[in-house]
């Protein structure tokens, strides 16, 4: 049976569910701690630069790299249920992140206000026009200062069409049952999401479509949009299990500066 997605998908499914079907992923503490160690470690990170964390969701990791004393976050999303769970995450701990809703195609951010923009997660690849990849990159290379750096954690497309699962489902809690039937096409993966919670039935019934990425080509579009020193860590996963985490179980970590 063929699974259709509506283009404009991402505008709405990022909300109070998503934070349930993907609770192993983005609301756990310590696969997020894992993750910003890799951010630390890959960028020349100081106290006093400016952090954008675009396409940030609730901002797990800005919350995180405050806590450790880079305290000049902002999270960018287009989410407001999402900007608005991280908010009350960071208010009662004294948290001084920043939440921005918008869309990261067109930013309306100053040009050179940031030292680094990080893109977490997987959040690339949801329009199906390619060409709107292309923007989110040339907006993150426009808000960077010269010499600032970007570091993107996607998908390896080539690792997951080699262990594509068609058909997979995971419980969270005693309640919340996650099934997903996923077809592949040419350059992407159309996923049917069906959520039941035992109490209440079918909570979710939707369609989301994400284009797979190889590596390479990844780095090419970067180069293209005038990135330099592009530096491509493959095999990235804070999951240790062999769980099927959707599109988090194999990812590659690119860097790039701004000359
Ligand atoms: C899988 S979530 C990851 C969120 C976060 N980076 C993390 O790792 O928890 C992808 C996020 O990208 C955001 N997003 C996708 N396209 C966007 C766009 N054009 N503008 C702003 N946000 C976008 C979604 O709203 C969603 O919160």
């Amino acid at each position: 049976m063929e699974i259709k997605a509506d283009p404009q998908w991402w505008k709405s499914l990022f909300d109070g569910i998503y934070l349930l079907t993907d609770a192993r992923s983005v609301r756990d503490e310590e696969i997020t701690r894992l993750e910003v160690n890799i951010i630390c470690h890959l960028l020349p990170l100081r106290e006093d630069h400016w952090i954008l964390d675009l396409c940030g969701g609730q901002g797990r990791h800005s919350l995180e790299l405050t806590r450790r004393g880079y305290r000049r976050c902002t999270v960018l999303d287009y989410s407001g249920r999402l900007l608005k769970y991280g908010k009350a995450l960071a208010t009662p701990r004294g948290l001084p992140v920043a939440f921005v809703q918008g869309d990261a195609r067109n930013l309306g951010l100053a040009s050179g206000a940031f030292h680094h923009v990080i893109v977490m997660g997987n959040s690339l690849g949801y329009s199906p026009d390619p060409e709107d990849d292309g923007l989110i990159l040339s907006e993150a290379h426009r808000v960077l200062r010269g010499g600032g750096w970007l570091l993107i954690d996607v998908a390896d497309g080539t690792k997951v069409r080699a262990s594509f699962n068609p058909n997979v489902w995971h419980e969270i809690g005693p309640d919340i049952v996650v099934c997903r039937q996923r077809r592949m096409n040419h350059d992407s993966i159309t996923t049917r999401e069906m959520v039941i919670s035992k109490k209440k039935g079918l909570i979710r019934d939707s369609a989301y479509s994400i284009r797979l990425y190889h590596p390479q080509a990844l780095a090419t579009l970067l180069e293209k949009v005038g990135f330099t020193h592009v530096r491509v860590y493959p095999s990235f996963s804070p999951h240790k299990d062999k769980e099927d985490y959707g599109f988090m179980n194999h990812r590659v970590i690119i860097t790039a500066q701004k000359s």
